[in-house]
């Protein structure tokens, strides 16, 4: 799409803003699903603003109620349409307007039962959103429903307002789409195919961020280290940056940026390139995610994971060997389809071996139209449960594990507050995302400091501040 008829497209913020003029209006957000969705409601915020509106934690004092949506598993489904038989009566009572954005709007299904049986203005999906001031607008002049959903892949759009959650840790998203299409998942279709953005906006993004004063960056794509894959194969590429590994060594380069992060890659696109730009990145975090799914070879198979459990274990002997220190969360999805139960205790094993700091747990949920939900052996529901319920034991044995290996030992974090649940103390997380708490003086908060580990507790280390940094 040329420039100019996005900026037409912009203009539209404008316009609603004209509208809105003197009317204090406020906007109420809800945001599900992944921190994509929660980019991109950034994003939205960001529009929002520009439109005149300003946000509330209240949806009954809000004059436009915003859903940004997710349909990876079946709850995140059911808690739209909760939502929305709620704010109905709020609709009618005081014309509210409802927008409703995201993934599961890419869903003709749900589009439909949307139109059926509930009441909205505005609904845009993944490809669509720099089209809500356009929508929104055609919504309010014409007192009219609007759909504007695009099935082809949206371009990535660039220089949409931003209205940042955080301001010290920021997001960047410098991918859209996914084409590795895992058979039990909705979001290669959800999402379109891999698209990269251009090196050159990415890093004048984080650049511009670390001038506000951010320190951490987490990359976002649905398949971070396949970056650029797609433009390369193409013969596409213009910048040097032509991959994940340079993407990561040029951000790492940029001053006054002093974490930086990602998710998610995936494990077959972990390339000897990739731990090498880790391991020599100093402020590349060596706390990694790598999504095992099974730990089953016959599973992964039908899961089109394309690796094997011989496979993943190698990538992290690997990657343990040539990165001092690094450390691995993992999602994890029990009762897929066919799953017996040799299959299972093949994943029991995987996180045994690995030792994972964190682990995501799901249960299979059938997904429309992706080809896990026609297999015809899908796993009885209790099976399901009790399987997870075995991880879940496993898992939190695995924590108090780890958590042993911390005591004594000294860690830089941020202060980011006080304890929510004991507010004699402050807190932080280590590098691997666990939440630490100690007492010091409350100027603390916003620096880093020094904690040594005293004393683990399961969901929390406790520590004793040795100096400010
Ligand atoms: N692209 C990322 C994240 C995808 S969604 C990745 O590949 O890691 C986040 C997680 O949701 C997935 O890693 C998977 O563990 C889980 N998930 C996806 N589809 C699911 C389904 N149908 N049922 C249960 N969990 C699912
Ligand atoms: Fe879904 Fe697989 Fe793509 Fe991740 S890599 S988004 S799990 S299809
Ligand atoms: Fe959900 Fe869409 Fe993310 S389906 S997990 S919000 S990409």
């Amino acid at each position: 799409m040329k420039k100019s008829d996005i900026e037409n497209e912009l203009t539209y913020i404008d316009k609603v803003k004209t509208i809105n003029d003197g009317k204090n209006l406020k906007y109420y957000i809800l945001t599900m699903g992944c921190q994509l969705n929660e980019n991109d409601s950034e994003k939205i915020c960001g529009m929002a603003e520009k439109m005149g509106y300003t946000e509330t934690d209240d949806i009954m004092d809000a004059d436009l109620v915003i859903y940004n949506t997710c349909c990876v598993r079946e709850n995140a489904e059911e808690k739209l349409f909760g939502k929305l038989g709620e704010v109905k009566k709020q609709k009618e009572a005081k014309g509210t307007i409802i927008a409703i954005g995201g993934c599961m709007m890419q869903e003709k299904h749900i589009v439909d039962k949307i139109k059926k049986s509930y009441k909205y203005d505005v609904i845009f999906g993944t490809h669509t959103l720099y089209k809500f001031p356009k929508d929104l607008y055609d919504a309010i002049i014409d007192n009219r429903k609007i759909t504007d959903i695009l099935d082809i892949d949206g371009e990535i759009i660039e220089g949409l307002p931003i209205k940042r959650d955080d301001n010290i840790r920021a997001s960047v998203t410098i991918m859209n789409g996914c084409n590795n299409f895992c058979t039990y998942c909705i979001v290669p279709y959800v999402r379109g195919r891999e698209r990269s953005r251009s090196p050159e906006d990415i890093l004048q993004e984080i650049s511009n961020l670390a001038k506000e004063g951010y320190k951490e960056i987490t990359l976002l794509g649905q398949n971070v280290n396949s970056y650029m894959r797609v433009e390369r194969e193409k013969g596409e590429v213009t910048s040097e940056i032509n991959s994940f590994a340079k993407l990561l060594r040029a951000v790492n380069e940029i001053d006054g940026i002093e974490k930086i992060r990602f998710i998610s890659p995936h494990p077959k696109d972990f390339t000897d390139d990739v731990i090498e730009a880790i391991r020599d990145c100093k402020n590349v975090s060596k706390f990694i995610h790598l999504p095992l799914q099974s730990g089953s070879t016959n599973v992964l198979k039908v899961m089109n994971r394309v690796y094997t459990k011989e496979q993943y274990l190698n990538l992290v002997d690997k990657m343990k060997k040539m990165i001092p220190n690094v450390k691995f969360s993992t999602d994890i999805i029990v009762g897929f389809p066919g799953e017996t139960e040799e299959d299972f205790e093949d994943t029991l094993d995987v996180v045994r071996k690995v030792k994972f700091e964190q682990i995501f747990m799901f249960i299979y949920s059938r997904r429309k139209g992706t080809p896990a939900d026609e297999m015809e052996n899908q796993i009885p529901e209790d099976i399901k449960h009790k399987r997870f319920d075995r991880l879940k034991e496993l898992y939190e044995r695995l924590v108090e594990e780890n958590n042993k290996e911390y005591i004594g030992k000294n860690f830089e974090l941020l202060v980011e507050g006080y304890s929510k649940t004991n507010n004699k103390f402050l807190t932080g997380r280590t590098d691997t995302n666990k939440v630490v708490i100690f007492e010091a003086a409350e100027d603390a908060i916003g620096k880093v400091v020094n904690v040594k580990i005293i004393s683990e507790h399961k969901w929390y280390l406790k520590g004793e501040i040795l100096e400010l940094n």
